[in-house]
């Protein structure tokens, strides 16, 4: 595996084997990840990784970088074609740093305003208002936690992000939102594409 991307992967188990609670954990490697996205091996590396989401047709890959055999922890990266948009989603109950390595987007954040204390969201349908939109570049680190609802837009340019999750995805159903109408669609996630991080 690429140098700096062991030096991480090390520095995060030492993290996950001190620190038990994971708002602690993300905090404390969220700087490791900066580190990461500053890399050139890494850059470089990834100019080989392939453009293969079609989102119109419903299919969004990652690639698997690595997987702790003991923490459960992944690497993963997504990439984004030119004008191209993720589905308004969650990640369900998952913890995730999302990191731009490469490229310029906008990313906008969402809240539910339909959901009452003490009572069980809908699974159906939510009114979401937007509280946040960011034009993001290389660097940038978003801590989407669980149940957070998000999108990113490119522009001009692709975008490779390196995702850091506290677990595999890909294997459970999180939501998609319907902007306008508030439908809510359970999905897969993304398809999870196992590949080798070498320099
Ligand atoms: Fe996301």
């Amino acid at each position: 595996m690429i140098k700096a991307a062991e030096k991480f992967v090390s520095d995060v188990r030492a993290i996950y084997e001190r620190e038990d609670d994971m708002e602690t954990r993300f905090d404390q490697i969220r700087p490791l990840l900066q580190e990461l996205l500053k890399d050139e091996e890494l850059k470089e590396a990834s100019k080989a990784w392939p453009f293969r989401n079609e989102p119109e047709k419903g299919y969004i890959e990652n690639l698997l970088f690595y997987e702790d055999p003991d923490h459960k922890f992944v690497l993963n990266s997504l990439l984004k074609k030119p004008h191209e948009s993720t589905p308004v989603h969650d990640h369900a109950h998952t913890w995730t740093l999302y990191g731009v390595l490469r490229g310029t987007e906008t990313v906008i954040r969402f809240e539910r305003t339909d959901v009452v204390e003490n009572e069980t969201p809908s699974e159906d349908h939510a009114d979401l208002r937007k509280i946040s939109e960011h034009q993001v570049t290389p660097g940038y680190i978003d801590f989407v936690r669980p149940y957070d609802i998000h999108v990113e837009h490119t522009g001009e340019e692709p975008v490779v992000g390196v995702i850091f999750r506290d677990q595999r995805v890909g294997g459970f159903l999180q939501n998609y939102y319907d902007a306008d109408t508030g439908k809510i669609k359970k999905t897969k996630g993304p398809t999870q594409i196992p590949y080798d991080l070498e320099a």
